[in-house]
Protein backbone atom coordinates (compact mmCIF):
# COMPACT_ATOMS: atom_id res chain seq x y z
CA UNK A 1 0.00 0.00 0.00
CA UNK A 2 1.09 3.45 -1.10
CA UNK A 3 1.48 5.77 1.43
CA UNK A 4 -0.79 8.01 0.39
CA UNK A 5 -3.53 5.33 0.40
CA UNK A 6 -2.31 4.44 3.93
CA UNK A 7 -3.03 7.78 4.83
CA UNK A 8 -5.82 8.48 2.57
CA UNK A 9 -6.88 5.05 5.09
CA UNK A 10 -6.07 6.60 7.84
CA UNK A 11 -8.20 10.15 7.96
CA UNK A 12 -11.07 8.05 6.51
CA UNK A 13 -11.21 5.78 9.96
CA UNK A 14 -10.18 8.65 12.01
CA UNK A 15 -13.05 11.06 10.44
CA UNK A 16 -15.39 8.84 8.79
CA UNK A 17 -15.45 11.12 5.51
CA UNK A 18 -14.43 9.21 2.78
CA UNK A 19 -10.81 11.04 1.08
CA UNK A 20 -11.29 11.38 -2.81
CA UNK A 21 -7.93 13.23 -4.49
CA UNK A 22 -9.84 16.55 -5.60
CA UNK A 23 -7.99 16.72 -8.76
CA UNK A 24 -9.55 13.22 -10.37
CA UNK A 25 -11.27 13.53 -13.35
CA UNK A 26 -13.38 10.12 -12.56
CA UNK A 27 -15.21 12.80 -9.83
CA UNK A 28 -17.36 15.39 -11.34
CA UNK A 29 -17.80 17.96 -8.55
CA UNK A 30 -19.22 21.32 -9.65
CA UNK A 31 -22.73 23.56 -9.44
CA UNK A 32 -23.78 21.37 -6.03
CA UNK A 33 -23.17 17.71 -7.61
CA UNK A 34 -20.77 15.43 -6.52
CA UNK A 35 -20.82 11.93 -8.27
CA UNK A 36 -18.82 9.07 -10.18
CA UNK A 37 -21.00 8.37 -12.95
CA UNK A 38 -20.12 8.61 -16.23
CA UNK A 39 -20.03 12.20 -17.34
CA UNK A 40 -18.24 11.29 -20.70
CA UNK A 41 -20.32 13.93 -22.76
CA UNK A 42 -17.47 16.35 -21.51
CA UNK A 43 -15.42 14.65 -23.47
CA UNK A 44 -17.45 14.69 -26.62
CA UNK A 45 -16.20 17.39 -29.11
CA UNK A 46 -19.79 18.68 -29.92
CA UNK A 47 -20.68 19.31 -26.52
CA UNK A 48 -17.58 21.39 -25.94
CA UNK A 49 -17.86 23.36 -28.81
CA UNK A 50 -21.67 24.34 -27.25
CA UNK A 51 -20.34 24.46 -24.15
CA UNK A 52 -17.84 26.81 -25.24
CA UNK A 53 -19.77 28.95 -27.06
CA UNK A 54 -22.63 29.18 -24.38
CA UNK A 55 -18.97 30.51 -22.12
CA UNK A 56 -18.71 33.51 -24.55
CA UNK A 57 -22.32 34.77 -22.89
CA UNK A 58 -19.90 35.70 -19.98
CA UNK A 59 -20.94 33.03 -17.32
CA UNK A 60 -18.26 32.08 -15.01
CA UNK A 61 -19.09 29.20 -12.72
CA UNK A 62 -18.88 25.92 -14.50
CA UNK A 63 -22.11 24.36 -15.57
CA UNK A 64 -21.80 21.10 -17.39
CA UNK A 65 -24.12 18.70 -16.22
CA UNK A 66 -26.89 20.83 -16.31
CA UNK A 67 -26.08 22.04 -19.81
CA UNK A 68 -25.79 18.59 -20.87
CA UNK A 69 -29.81 18.57 -19.69
CA UNK A 70 -30.22 21.57 -21.87
CA UNK A 71 -29.21 19.86 -25.27
CA UNK A 72 -30.65 17.10 -24.40
CA UNK A 73 -33.68 18.41 -23.54
CA UNK A 74 -33.73 21.11 -26.91
CA UNK A 75 -32.51 18.15 -29.08
CA UNK A 76 -35.61 15.76 -28.15
CA UNK A 77 -37.41 18.83 -28.59
CA UNK A 78 -36.50 19.39 -32.05
CA UNK A 79 -37.61 15.80 -33.31
CA UNK A 80 -41.17 18.31 -32.88
CA UNK A 81 -43.24 20.79 -34.24
CA UNK A 82 -43.09 23.95 -32.46
CA UNK A 83 -41.10 27.07 -31.85
CA UNK A 84 -38.50 27.12 -28.63
CA UNK A 85 -39.47 29.61 -25.73
CA UNK A 86 -36.57 30.63 -23.15
CA UNK A 87 -38.19 32.74 -20.14
CA UNK A 88 -35.05 34.25 -18.32
CA UNK A 89 -32.50 34.88 -20.95
CA UNK A 90 -30.09 36.86 -18.89
CA UNK A 91 -26.77 37.03 -21.34
CA UNK A 92 -28.09 34.04 -23.12
CA UNK A 93 -25.98 30.56 -21.84
CA UNK A 94 -28.15 28.02 -22.22
CA UNK A 95 -30.02 29.30 -25.28
CA UNK A 96 -26.34 30.09 -26.99
CA UNK A 97 -25.31 26.76 -26.40
CA UNK A 98 -28.54 25.07 -27.69
CA UNK A 99 -28.10 27.02 -30.84
CA UNK A 100 -24.80 26.48 -31.58
CA UNK A 101 -25.52 22.34 -30.51
CA UNK A 102 -28.92 21.85 -32.89
CA UNK A 103 -27.42 24.53 -35.66
CA UNK A 104 -29.75 27.12 -35.23
CA UNK A 105 -30.00 28.45 -38.96
CA UNK A 106 -30.54 25.18 -40.38
CA UNK A 107 -33.87 24.63 -38.55
CA UNK A 108 -37.25 26.19 -39.54
CA UNK A 109 -38.87 27.88 -36.11
CA UNK A 110 -38.37 30.84 -33.84
CA UNK A 111 -36.18 30.76 -30.61
CA UNK A 112 -38.22 33.55 -28.28
CA UNK A 113 -36.29 35.03 -25.34
CA UNK A 114 -37.78 36.58 -23.09
CA UNK A 115 -36.47 38.73 -20.05
CA UNK A 116 -36.31 42.10 -18.61
CA UNK A 117 -32.96 42.12 -19.25
CA UNK A 118 -32.59 44.06 -15.67
CA UNK A 119 -33.05 41.55 -13.31
CA UNK A 120 -36.39 40.48 -11.18
CA UNK A 121 -39.24 42.88 -11.17
CA UNK A 122 -40.68 42.98 -7.46
CA UNK A 123 -44.26 43.27 -8.74
CA UNK A 124 -43.68 39.66 -9.26
CA UNK A 125 -42.53 37.84 -6.58
CA UNK A 126 -43.49 36.00 -3.55
CA UNK A 127 -43.50 36.13 -0.02
CA UNK A 128 -41.70 32.62 -0.14
CA UNK A 129 -38.85 33.76 -2.88
CA UNK A 130 -38.16 36.95 -0.45
CA UNK A 131 -37.91 34.86 3.06
CA UNK A 132 -35.19 32.90 0.22
CA UNK A 133 -33.75 36.52 -0.29
CA UNK A 134 -34.94 37.13 -3.69
CA UNK A 135 -33.89 41.09 -2.73
CA UNK A 136 -30.80 40.74 -1.98
CA UNK A 137 -29.53 37.72 -4.23
CA UNK A 138 -30.56 40.16 -7.22
CA UNK A 139 -28.91 43.26 -6.09
CA UNK A 140 -26.05 40.92 -5.75
CA UNK A 141 -26.20 39.40 -9.04
CA UNK A 142 -26.59 42.83 -10.53
CA UNK A 143 -24.07 44.61 -8.82
CA UNK A 144 -21.37 42.36 -9.94
CA UNK A 145 -22.50 41.90 -13.49
CA UNK A 146 -24.05 37.94 -13.50
CA UNK A 147 -27.44 39.70 -14.25
CA UNK A 148 -27.18 41.61 -17.57
CA UNK A 149 -28.99 45.29 -17.72
CA UNK A 150 -28.19 45.89 -21.27
CA UNK A 151 -29.99 44.36 -24.10
CA UNK A 152 -27.92 45.35 -26.87
CA UNK A 153 -24.89 43.11 -25.04
CA UNK A 154 -27.66 40.20 -25.69
CA UNK A 155 -28.57 41.13 -29.31
CA UNK A 156 -25.43 41.16 -29.99
CA UNK A 157 -24.13 37.76 -28.73
CA UNK A 158 -27.05 36.31 -30.73
CA UNK A 159 -26.19 38.24 -33.99
CA UNK A 160 -25.06 34.91 -36.29
CA UNK A 161 -28.40 33.38 -36.05
CA UNK A 162 -31.88 34.00 -37.66
CA UNK A 163 -35.39 33.52 -36.00
CA UNK A 164 -34.64 35.14 -32.91
CA UNK A 165 -37.21 37.18 -31.08
CA UNK A 166 -36.20 39.05 -28.17
CA UNK A 167 -39.58 40.09 -26.27
CA UNK A 168 -38.26 42.85 -23.53
CA UNK A 169 -40.42 43.42 -20.18
CA UNK A 170 -41.63 42.25 -17.54
CA UNK A 171 -43.58 38.27 -17.41
CA UNK A 172 -46.29 37.83 -17.09
CA UNK A 173 -47.01 41.35 -18.77
CA UNK A 174 -45.74 40.67 -22.06
CA UNK A 175 -46.17 36.76 -22.41
CA UNK A 176 -49.31 37.92 -25.07
CA UNK A 177 -45.93 39.10 -27.23
CA UNK A 178 -45.25 35.64 -28.08
CA UNK A 179 -46.62 34.49 -31.10
CA UNK A 180 -45.79 31.04 -31.11
CA UNK A 181 -48.86 28.53 -32.02
CA UNK A 182 -47.29 25.03 -30.94
CA UNK A 183 -43.83 25.29 -29.01
CA UNK A 184 -41.70 22.18 -28.78
CA UNK A 185 -39.34 23.25 -25.76
CA UNK A 186 -40.04 26.17 -22.67
CA UNK A 187 -37.37 26.86 -20.78
CA UNK A 188 -38.12 28.48 -17.30
CA UNK A 189 -35.58 30.47 -15.41
CA UNK A 190 -36.54 33.32 -13.49
CA UNK A 191 -35.24 32.48 -10.06
CA UNK A 192 -38.67 33.74 -8.92
CA UNK A 193 -41.78 31.58 -8.83
CA UNK A 194 -44.40 33.83 -10.00
CA UNK A 195 -43.82 34.67 -13.63
CA UNK A 196 -42.72 30.78 -13.73
CA UNK A 197 -45.81 29.51 -12.96
CA UNK A 198 -47.34 32.62 -15.28
CA UNK A 199 -45.05 31.62 -18.11
CA UNK A 200 -45.81 27.83 -17.72
CA UNK A 201 -49.61 28.25 -17.43
CA UNK A 202 -49.65 30.91 -20.02
CA UNK A 203 -48.46 28.25 -22.69
CA UNK A 204 -49.96 25.42 -21.17
CA UNK A 205 -52.47 24.79 -23.81
CA UNK A 206 -49.85 26.07 -26.91
CA UNK A 207 -47.36 23.14 -25.68
CA UNK A 208 -47.41 20.49 -28.22
CA UNK A 209 -47.82 16.63 -27.65
CA UNK A 210 -44.42 15.54 -25.89
CA UNK A 211 -43.15 19.41 -25.50
CA UNK A 212 -40.17 19.69 -23.48
CA UNK A 213 -40.35 21.71 -20.26
CA UNK A 214 -37.04 22.58 -18.52
CA UNK A 215 -37.28 24.16 -15.20
CA UNK A 216 -33.63 25.32 -14.17
CA UNK A 217 -34.09 25.66 -10.39
CA UNK A 218 -36.39 23.50 -9.40
CA UNK A 219 -34.63 21.09 -7.16
CA UNK A 220 -31.59 23.97 -6.94
CA UNK A 221 -30.67 24.35 -3.12
CA UNK A 222 -32.45 27.47 -2.16
CA UNK A 223 -35.02 27.63 -4.45
CA UNK A 224 -37.76 25.77 -2.31
CA UNK A 225 -40.11 28.32 -3.33
CA UNK A 226 -39.79 27.98 -7.29
CA UNK A 227 -40.25 24.08 -6.81
CA UNK A 228 -43.58 23.95 -4.51
CA UNK A 229 -44.62 26.81 -6.76
CA UNK A 230 -44.48 24.46 -9.63
CA UNK A 231 -45.86 21.49 -7.97
CA UNK A 232 -48.95 22.84 -6.85
CA UNK A 233 -49.22 24.09 -10.78
CA UNK A 234 -48.23 20.50 -11.53
CA UNK A 235 -51.05 19.31 -9.75
CA UNK A 236 -53.87 21.13 -11.07
CA UNK A 237 -52.65 19.73 -14.60
CA UNK A 238 -52.34 16.17 -13.27
CA UNK A 239 -48.80 16.13 -14.54
CA UNK A 240 -45.01 15.14 -12.68
CA UNK A 241 -41.78 16.77 -12.66
CA UNK A 242 -39.08 14.59 -12.40
CA UNK A 243 -36.37 16.09 -10.15
CA UNK A 244 -32.88 15.91 -11.08
CA UNK A 245 -29.53 16.17 -9.60
CA UNK A 246 -28.56 18.55 -11.74
CA UNK A 247 -30.93 21.04 -9.85
CA UNK A 248 -33.49 20.85 -12.71
CA UNK A 249 -36.77 19.43 -13.29
CA UNK A 250 -37.96 18.11 -16.32
CA UNK A 251 -41.83 18.25 -17.44
CA UNK A 252 -43.06 16.35 -20.27
CA UNK A 253 -46.74 17.60 -21.97
CA UNK A 254 -48.96 14.73 -22.07
CA UNK A 255 -50.81 14.74 -24.85
CA UNK A 256 -54.21 16.48 -25.55
C1 LIG B 1 -30.83 33.01 -13.73
S1 LIG B 1 -31.08 34.24 -14.93
C2 LIG B 1 -31.38 33.34 -16.40
C3 LIG B 1 -30.17 32.56 -16.84
C4 LIG B 1 -30.24 32.05 -18.27
N1 LIG B 1 -31.30 31.08 -18.46
C5 LIG B 1 -28.90 31.48 -18.70
O1 LIG B 1 -28.89 30.42 -19.36
O2 LIG B 1 -27.88 32.07 -18.40
C6 LIG B 1 -32.64 34.84 -14.47
C7 LIG B 1 -33.18 35.89 -15.44
O3 LIG B 1 -34.58 36.06 -15.21
C8 LIG B 1 -34.91 37.41 -15.47
N2 LIG B 1 -36.20 37.70 -14.81
C9 LIG B 1 -36.49 37.63 -13.50
N3 LIG B 1 -37.77 37.95 -13.28
C10 LIG B 1 -38.32 38.22 -14.49
C11 LIG B 1 -39.62 38.59 -14.93
N4 LIG B 1 -40.65 38.75 -14.08
N5 LIG B 1 -39.82 38.77 -16.24
C12 LIG B 1 -38.81 38.59 -17.13
N6 LIG B 1 -37.56 38.24 -16.78
C13 LIG B 1 -37.32 38.05 -15.47
C14 LIG B 1 -33.73 38.19 -14.95
O4 LIG B 1 -33.63 39.44 -15.56
C15 LIG B 1 -32.54 37.26 -15.28
O5 LIG B 1 -31.92 37.65 -16.48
Amino acid sequence: MSVTRAVQRFIESVTGYTVQRARDDRVYNQDGLRTVHSHAFMKDPAFAASYQRAEQSGQDDPIHWRTHIALWAAETASKLQGDFVECGVNFGFQSTAIMQWLEWNGQDRTFYLLDTFSGLDFKYVSEFDLAENAEKKNADRIARGAYVTDIEVVRKNFAEWKNVVFVQGAIPETLPQVEAEEIAFLHIDMNCSPPEVAALDFFWERLCDGAIVLLDDYAYAGHDAQRTAMDDFAVTKGVAIASLPTGQGLLLRPPK
